[in-house]
Order: C-alpha cells, then sequence, then structure tokens
C-alpha cells in the first residue's frame, strides 16, 4: 500500500506504518506499536492520530481509544521534551523511591503527569521500569538512570536543561 497522501503523521512514521500493516496476519495487532509510533513522532495521541490509525486498521475509534486508555506509557496531552518517569513500584519503593519522586516533584515544581511552564520536564510516578537490581530508577525519554540518589536526580536534571543529557549528545 503506498503512503497515503492524507496522512498527518511525518513521512517517515506513514511509510512505517503502511509496513507495519503488512506484518501480522491480523491488522490489528499492529495497534499498539502504531500507538507508540505515532506518539514519538507527534508528541502524544491526537484526536487526528485516533482517527488515522483506526482507518489504517480497520477499527472503530472507539476500539482505538479502549486501548489508548489502558496503556500508562500512551499520553494524550503533551508531555515536556525530557518525561521524567521515576518508578515507585516494590523495588525502587523499598529503596527511597518515593523520596526521589518527592524530590523531582520539589526540584521541578510540578507533580504527576505535569509539564514545567518551560515545556522542557514532565513527570510522572510509573510502576516497574525493568531496573529493579538497580534501584531506585527512573526513565528520561528513553534513557534509564539508576542508583539515584536527590543528589544525582539534580545532576541528571541539570545535565538534560543545560543540553548534556543522555539523549542530547
Ligand atoms: S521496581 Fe523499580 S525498576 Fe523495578
Amino acid at each position: 500500500m503506498a503512503t497515503e497522501k492524507t496522512t498527518i503523521f511525518s513521512t517517515e512514521t506513514a511509510a512505517r506504518f503502511d509496513r507495519l500493516v503488512t506484518l501480522y496476519p491480523v491488522k490489528r495487532s499492529a495497534l499498539v506499536p502504531m500507538l507508540l509510533y505515532a506518539q514519538d513522532d507527534l508528541g502524544y495521541i491526537t484526536p487526528g492520530a485516533v482517527a488515522e490509525i483506526a482507518q489504517r486498521l480497520d477499527l472503530r475509534e472507539n476500539d482505538v481509544e479502549s486501548v489508548l486508555s489502558y496503556y500508562s506509557m500512551l499520553r494524550t496531552k503533551p508531555a515536556g521534551k525530557y518525561n521524567l518517569q521515576v518508578c515507585t513500584n516494590i523495588s525502587c519503593m523499598l529503596r527511597d523511591g518515593y523520596g526521589i519522586y518527592e524530590h523531582c516533584k520539589k526540584r521541578l515544581g510540578i507533580g504527576h503527569k505535569e509539564v514545567t511552564a518551560d515545556g522542557l520536564f514532565s513527570l510522572e510516578e510509573v510502576e516497574c521500569i525493568g531496573a529493579c537490581s538497580w534501584a531506585p530508577a527512573m526513565q528520561v525519554n528513553y534513557d534509564f538512570y539508576d542508583e539515584l540518589t536527590p543528589e544525582k536526580v539534580d545532576v541528571i536534571i541539570e545535565d538534560y536543561k543545560a543540553g548534556r543529557g543522555k539523549e542530547t549528545v
């Protein structure tokens, strides 16, 4: 299938979607990966993205919205340029994950799923991110940071502010 001219996505993402629907025996299996790629492309899942994905997968918009509301890693509002996801699940909780989360809240002046006024950072309290052996841990976009202390968090935040965060190099 050729890339649709009416797509709201970048050419690259639209081409990726064209390919994705050919990879699964059932089209709707491409739904979650498609939503994740859409989020990377647009920053969050817009109503337009829901409509286009539904159309591409021969689904109703309601079907897409129900999956969208199920997965906490999918957003329907813009996040900051750097999205801090602090784990407070059991291993992290036992090693001061809540202290780290509270420190981030104080440091950034925002709460769960909020964005700083300059749009640079957003914050989320999340479940296990798979770094339990090195708890407490957090993820900034796709970068992992572990064995955190409040001091380490301060350095990480300053690095991103100054354009030295992992993702910025
Ligand atoms: S419990 Fe925090 S990474 Fe697993």
